[in-house]
């Protein structure tokens, strides 16, 4: 098989985790595809649309208003078939047969690690897109995603401090971040939280109690922003522990999936709808097995991240020490 050198024809879709700006993303890419003249088709269900051999032909007008939707349109999977090398190689024939000359994949970094296992086997040409609300792809400081999902978070804790302070308790609220705890690390500092406790500096329960001995005076209330950290409901365990290692009265709270859906905020929309055009112009200018990504502010394209290199990390733990000194409870 030997693939054309025009873009023609070519397919996105949305992998791994939806995050919130896919459908902007997705608009991008549709209304960038058609100003050059290229026909841009999707398959629903991220991979698991290329495994059924079903795409479907995507116009201008059918991403009208996308801008602003939550969720992905396009619906997504983690498609542990794909990973099959049988079957990529008939994805990879159907892709062929259906003159496909591009592949654009707006998901995380195991997405692409599919969409480069497909084009070195012979598929078609790949751009990603990254997103997921986690921040946590090698290569790139921003993901789509990741500010909606702090906003989503925010305006929970907001109220959470309301009803913390109004009644005396200490909360223990858990957002997501798998492996990595940027958006606890975000939270926690917008909202002012007296803790935030993330997987890249540990601390145990017990060291958390004794640190919350050690305040000289009582708080009214009290935050802590916990990252899952790939433990999710561990603040459940947590609060039992706190509660028979400190004198204060304690509250979980597991913000889960909300965070993960609702409507873009300005930030995704706006990085969403210019990586999804800088992806086409990277497939019009020949690209291949790259992500855009977001380098010291601006867009580039990098390579897409190999699998020793891991996932992003918080790696300067100066950033969560300056929130002790702000909410330092022995002076307030
Ligand atoms: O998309 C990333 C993420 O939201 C993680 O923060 C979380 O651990 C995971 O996905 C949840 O995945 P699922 O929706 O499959 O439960």
């Amino acid at each position: 098989m030997c693939y054309k050198k025009a873009m023609k024809k070519i397919v996105v879709l949305t992998s791994g985790g939806d995050s919130p700006g896919m459908n902007a993303a997705l608009r991008a890419v549709v209304r960038t595809g058609s100003y050059y003249g290229i026909e841009v088709w999707a398959a629903n269900e991220g991979y698991l649309g290329l495994v059924r051999e079903e795409l479907h032909l995507l116009g201008p007008r059918d991403v009208s208003g996308l801008t602003g939707k939550g969720g992905t349109i396009l619906r997504s999977s983690r498609c542990q078939e794909f990973f099959d090398p049988q079957v990529r190689a008939k994805v990879i024939k159907f892709l062929y047969e259906q003159n496909v000359d591009g592949l654009v994949v707006i998901g995380g970094d195991g997405s692409f690690r599919g969409a480069k296992l497909l084009f070195e086997e012979g598929g078609p040409k790949c751009i990603g897109i990254p997103g997921t609300i986690d921040n946590d792809i090698v290569g790139t400081e921003y993901t789509i995603g990741f500010d909606t999902a702090c906003n989503n978070a925010i305006a929970a804790v907001d109220k959470l401090r309301d009803t913390a302070y109004s009644n005396s308790k200490y909360f223990v609220i858990e957002v997501m971040g798998q492996r990595a705890g940027f958006i606890a690390l975000s939270v926690g500092i917008a909202t002012g939280a007296e803790f935030i406790i993330v997987p890249e500096f540990p601390m145990t329960t017990p060291e958390i109690a004794q640190k919350i001995n050690n305040f000289h005076q009582k708080k009214q209330s009290l935050i802590m922003i916990v990252a899952e950290a790939g433990n999710p409901g561990r603040s459940v365990e947590m609060v039992k522990q706190l509660s028979t290692l400190t004198p204060f009265e304690y509250r979980n709270c597991i913000l889960g999936h909300i965070q993960r859906g609702g409507n873009p905020t300005m930030i995704d929309r706006d990085i969403a709808s210019k990586m999804g055009f800088d992806a086409v112009k990277a497939l019009l200018d020949g690209q291949t097995n790259k992500m855009v990504a977001q380098e010291k502010g601006r867009l580039v394209l990098v390579d897409f991240p190999k699998i020793e290199q891991g996932y992003r990390k918080i790696e300067n733990q100066d950033l969560i020490g300056f929130t002790n000194i702000l909410s330092d409870m022995s002076r307030i």
